[in-house]
């Protein structure tokens, strides 16, 4: 039996958009999803039960970071990453491919994997397909990623062509290393830069590997908006109906709506936790900066419309004060905040798929969030 599936449960008439449900060895989780990430096996101020408050179904960590710190066979002596951390609905972790590209320093890239230097220390560490599928397995998270390269934006096309063969090469790899699929899940990851014809090589050469799961990487790396939008319709088409699709590092409320209307299920950024620490907050009429002025005297909620515990008991001017005062409260409450709006968000999108209206909701959620309808 694989370790995870999923179960398609109505598509949208409007749009095409999935309802669905993915199984996992801890629990379930209804589709589309936002996974919150905690890369250092912490959702950044946030305790587990305050995320089980707010919704969350899965969370995602890092094999990059939890290999260099405190290291994968301290987190398996700990009994694996859901013990070591307190968390007992589903792991997703990412392979360490795209976070050695985007923190490590002095990579050196070849076909049997890559040296990188570690921010932290400076030490040089080596991660390869087989190393990062090791380091998962003691992890122990129910999805696990394969390592891949992201190519970098923008890519010339033998460049991209080239990467996306290796990274076809490295998913076989990572397929013959995996100790446990009956435990784990196994996900293939769709390279190809902006290039159509990578893209559906990719998506074909991965699903004649039988993953149990496809993501689409190698997006949101700074192309423009339509032109990912672009990638997701020539690449999902290939990918089979029966398994979860996951566009990774993509999280704003817009890219979350299209992304889900172009047949996307599980979606995860760094965004609603970064921005809320730097003071920045959702609400339904758009963005907000908490710090300025003009909330000082604002007795009001972040959003009216927001069901969460932060907005049901405080006020934007207290919240502002938090941050002007640099009181960790401020970065918790912000945090908290963008995550319930999120997950709220995906909670609205699959009612709407439910009731086959996506397209009505996105146009006014968009109206209202202050985005471009087109
Ligand atoms: N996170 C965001 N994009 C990517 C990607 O292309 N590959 C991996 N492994 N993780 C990502
Ligand atoms: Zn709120």
């Amino acid at each position: 039996m694989a370790a995870v599936t999923y179960e398609l449960i109505h598509v949208c008439k409007q749009t095409g958009a999935r309802l669905g449900r993915v199984h996992t060895p801890h629990g379930s989780f209804d589709t589309p999803v936002f996974m919150p990430v905690g890369t250092q096996a912490t959702v950044k101020g946030m305790s587990p039960d305050e995320l089980k408050e707010i919704g969350a179904g899965i969370i995602l960590s890092n094999t990059y970071h939890l290999y260099l710190r405190p290291g994968h066979e301290l987190i398996k002596k700990a009994g694996g990453l859901h013990r070591f951390m307190n968390w007992d609905r589903p792991i997703l972790t990412d392979s360490g491919g795209f976070q050695v590209f985007s923190l490590a320093e002095l990579r050196d890239i070849t076909e049997e994997g890559v040296t990188f230097r570690s921010h932290i220390d400076g030490s040089k560490h080596f991660l390869s397909p087989e190393k990062s599928i090791e380091i998962q397995n003691a992890l122990g998270s129910d999805i696990i990623m394969a390592f891949d390269e992201c190519a970098p934006y923008p890519c010339d096309y033998e460049y991209a062509k080239k990467s996306m063969e290796m990274t076809t090469r490295w998913a076989e790899r990572c397929l013959k290393a995996h100790k446990n699929p009956e435990k784990q899940a196994l996900f293939g990851i769709v390279q190809g830069s902006v290039y159509e014809d990578l893209r559906r090589e990719s998506a074909k050469q991965l699903t004649a590997m039988d993953f149990p799961g496809y993501a689409i990487g190698g997006l949101s790396v700074g192309e423009p908006g339509e032109v990912m939008m672009e990638m997701l319709e020539k690449t999902v088409p290939y990918l089979p109906e029966n398994k979860p699709r996951y566009l990774m590092g993509v999280g704003s409320p817009d890219y979350l709506i299209d992304g889900s209307i172009r047949g996307i299920d599980m979606f995860d950024c760094v965004l609603p936790t970064r921005i809320g620490r730097n003071g920045t907050v959702f609400t339904s009429k758009g963005r907000i900066i908490i710090r300025d002025a003009k909330y000082a005297e604002d007795f009001s909620p972040i959003d009216e419309e927001c069901d969460c515990y932060v907005c049901r008991n405080f006020t934007r001017a207290y919240i502002r004060h938090l941050f002007k005062a640099g009181e960790m409260l401020g970065l918790r409450l912000a945090t908290w905040h963008n995550l319930r709006f999120l997950i709220r968000l995906m909670e609205n999108i699959r009612e709407a798929i439910r009731n086959d209206c996506l397209g009505d909701f996105r146009n006014e959620f968009f109206r209202k969030f202050g985005y471009d309808t087109k």
